[in-house]
């Protein structure tokens, strides 16, 4: 899967501009192509790529509640009824911005998957947790609140995109060993409380300064499953050749 995090980059034109260009530079991809597009965006991006077999649309936040007295939110409920088929939940950015915890996110990601939206859940560990060598025990706890009272039949529905905090917009990207290690870590978390059929059928994204030059080596890895992108999905020119990895 390669799933393109907009953030809040790009006008609604730009973004039709970006997402039309896209597709008509990768063609019918190989693997899933996501667009993590801003809220304003989402109904338009949901109407090109329900055009093109393989590209999906995917909102970057959702709330927790089903409705009320929420300024500014959208509800599940809402985004289902737009036909958006993903959700990104748990970003490092609303952890850090908006004081977003594992049990909020997993009470996100259970109204996710009820209203049959797929979630991209998040988790990965700051450069402080990594230097002390304590970025297992993190991301495992991360996964452990947010995924673990998951039945079954809802974890296989989850994607996990491992995005060490420190890698994401430095430019700094984790070796593809440190990523496959990470990746071998957390799908070993969720077979020990899944089963290890659901741990090999649940996809593993890498995110944090994935560009062109380092995607390749990056996708190589066994237990890297694709990418979560930032910077590099603002452009074609970037981000085909991303897709084009995997
Ligand atoms: O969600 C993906 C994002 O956090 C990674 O950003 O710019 O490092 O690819 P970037």
């Amino acid at each position: 899967m390669a799933a393109g995090n907009w953030k809040m980059n790009t006008t609604p034109s730009e973004g039709q501009a970006l997402a039309e260009g896209i597709i008509t530079a990768a063609g019918p991809p190989a693997t899933k192509v996501v667009f993590g597009v801003p809220a304003i965006q989402l109904m338009q991006i949901k109407e090109i790529t329900a055009k093109h077999e393989g590209y999906y649309v995917a909102a970057q936040n959702m709330h927790h509640e089903d409705k009320g007295a929420y300024t500014g939110e959208l509800s599940a409920a809402m985004l289902a009824d737009a036909g958006i088929d993903y959700v990104i939940l748990g970003h490092s950015e609303r952890r850090d911005y908006f004081g977003e915890d594992d049990h909020l996110i997993n009470t996100k990601i259970n109204k996710a998957l009820a209203a049959g939206i797929l979630p991209i859940y998040c988790c990965g560990e700051k450069l402080d947790i990594r230097e002390a060598g304590s970025h297992e025990m993190i991301v495992g706890k991360q996964i452990e609140q947010a995924l673990f009272s998951l039945a079954p039949e809802q974890m296989e529905q989850v994607v996990i995109a491992y995005e060490p905090v420190w890698a994401i917009g430095t430019g700094v990207t984790a070796s593809p060993q440190q990523a496959q290690d990470m990746h071998q870590f957390i799908r070993t978390q969720i077979a020990n409380q899944f089963g290890q059929s659901v741990a090999d059928g649940t996809t593993i994204l890498y995110g944090g300064s994935v560009k062109p030059a380092n995607a390749e080596e990056l996708f190589s890895m066994p237990d890297v499953d694709g990418g979560l992108v930032g910077g590099a999905s603002l452009s074609a020119e970037n981000f085909v050749p991303i897709i084009k990895a995997l």
